[in-house]
């Protein structure tokens, strides 16, 4: 039997990029700051994104059919801590945002963001499993390099000046 106190150990063991889950509703910003995301295909380029069901922003975003999924880097850290800290649109302030196809807000600091349509969802327990079809990518040639990862309770700056970066090219 695995104990919910284990798996929340476990599971900050599991170092995790720190992302904006962002979309729009009736002209105000909604979202969340996830962990959960991962590549899902290329073709058609796609992503999956955990939500959980208990969200302020969880039903906003599943209606809206739309989300931004802004990737930060270490340079946005304060930003991170405010985003997660603060509460509904509170959390947009204090950073540049700009929109695509969608209408999803996405960071402009960003190292990378996604603008995305909901294709799919599936019940993950606690959580609705997103699968989201991408529409548009923002590629800024800033922070490019720049990485922040959630690990252990807390934000982990990773840059290529300061991290060794373990030889990639034959995996
Ligand atoms: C680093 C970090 C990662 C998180 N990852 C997720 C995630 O992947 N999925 C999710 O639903 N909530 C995640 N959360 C929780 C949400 O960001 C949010 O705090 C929670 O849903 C409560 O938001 P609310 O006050 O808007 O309801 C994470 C929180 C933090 C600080």
């Amino acid at each position: 039997m695995i104990r919910p106190d284990d798996f929340r150990e476990a599971m900050q063991r599991f170092a995790g990029p720190v992302t904006a889950i962002t979309t729009m509703e009736d002209g105000v910003p909604r979202g969340l700051m996830a962990t959960a995301v991962t590549s899902l295909s290329a073709e058609p380029p796609s992503l999956v994104v955990c939500i959980n069901k208990s969200a302020s922003a969880h039903d906003a975003i599943l209606r809206q059919g739309f989300l931004g999924v802004s990737v930060l880097p270490d340079t946005l850290m304060a930003f991170a801590s405010h985003f997660a800290r603060a509460k509904g649109a509170d959390r947009f302030e204090g950073a540049l945002w700009c929109f695509q196809e969608t209408g999803a807000p996405l960071l402009a600091g960003a190292s990378v963001a996604f603008d995305c349509r909901i294709a799919d969802t599936h019940d993950g327990y606690s959580h609705t499993i997103v699968v989201a079809v991408i529409h548009d990518i923002l590629l800024p040639n800033d922070n490019a390099d720049r990485c922040l990862l959630w690990h252990r309770k807390g934000f982990v700056k990773v840059s290529p000046q300061e991290t060794e970066v373990a030889a990639t090219s034959s995996l």
